[in-house]
């Protein structure tokens, strides 16, 4: 009878053995400092923005409304993103923000929420009629219409008409059309200003990406790095 009990046991034990071996082989393999706990704890800790005034929070208050009920269709930048844009936005203290891809306004808000800040303001181009109508009903509510010129039209002809100094530009429209924005917009950029570019994530797909990514990489007055989470956003700096 122990006999049996034993053999039992020693069956079940291999049994157990067995399994835990397949399992850990099925499992991902952390490695070094990029393991996922490391990369994953910032964004454990982040906590949503926290308002410094009653101004601040009804902007937040109309980004939180955008984000629940009118993603849909507008291929809004997502929060993570949105943030870092306005965090830059504030670091670099800038005065002139051009963004090509308004949609309905979600990002150019997070702009304005940074250039109430700094006294500065947006310049945004959208080709559609609809999103455009839209995003000014968004700056509006939002408080921050007068910070905003919205040209309505297509940006490749329209940024053409530009003449004023940029510290900021953030390109979120036709992924083809990205190598020629940043053709026509550097001269403008400011020393120390940067460059931004979203959905960069996508550049082993879109060819206009891959030679944005070229053109940004390869300049030695220009300085870039990426930002993985959310779309994945290119940021360049203009070194000189
Ligand atoms: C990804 S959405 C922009 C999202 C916006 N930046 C946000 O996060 O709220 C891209 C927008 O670019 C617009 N667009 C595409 N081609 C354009 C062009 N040639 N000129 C101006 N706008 C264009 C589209 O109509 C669309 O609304």
């Amino acid at each position: 009878m122990l006999k049996k009990i034993m053999l039992v046991v020693l069956a079940t034990v291999l049994l157990l053995a067995a399994i835990e071996s397949l399992t850990a082989q099925q499992r991902p393999q952390r490695r070094g400092f990029r393991s996922r706990p490391d990369r994953d704890m910032p964004a454990a800790q982040e906590q949503p923005p926290i308002p410094a005034n009653e101004q601040e929070r009804k902007i937040l208050s109309v980004l939180e409304d955008m984000d629940q009920n009118q993603r849909r269709g507008m291929m809004n930048v997502p929060v993570e993103d949105a943030r870092l844009l306005r965090l830059l936005t504030e670091a670099v203290s800038a005065k002139h923000v051009v963004e090509i891809g308004t949609s309905n306004g979600y990002s150019g808000i997070w702009f304005c929420l940074a250039l109430r800040t700094t006294g500065g303001r947006l310049t945004t181009y959208e080709i559609d009629a609809g999103r455009a109508s839209l995003a000014r009903k968004n700056f509006k509510r939002a408080g921050v219409d007068k910070l905003v010129t919205l040209v309505e039209g297509d940006a490749h002809k329209e940024i053409t008409k530009l003449k004023e100094q940029i510290d900021i530009v953030f390109i979120d429209a036709d992924k083809e059309g990205y190598p020629d924005y940043l053709n026509k917009l550097l001269p403008l950029v400011r020393p120390g200003g940067l460059i931004l570019a979203h959905n960069i994530s996508l550049r082993g797909r879109q060819s206009g990406i891959q030679d944005y990514v070229k053109a940004v990489t390869t300049n030695p007055d220009l300085e870039t790095i990426f930002y993985e989470r959310g779309g994945g956003i290119s940021v360049t700096l203009k070194k000189r």
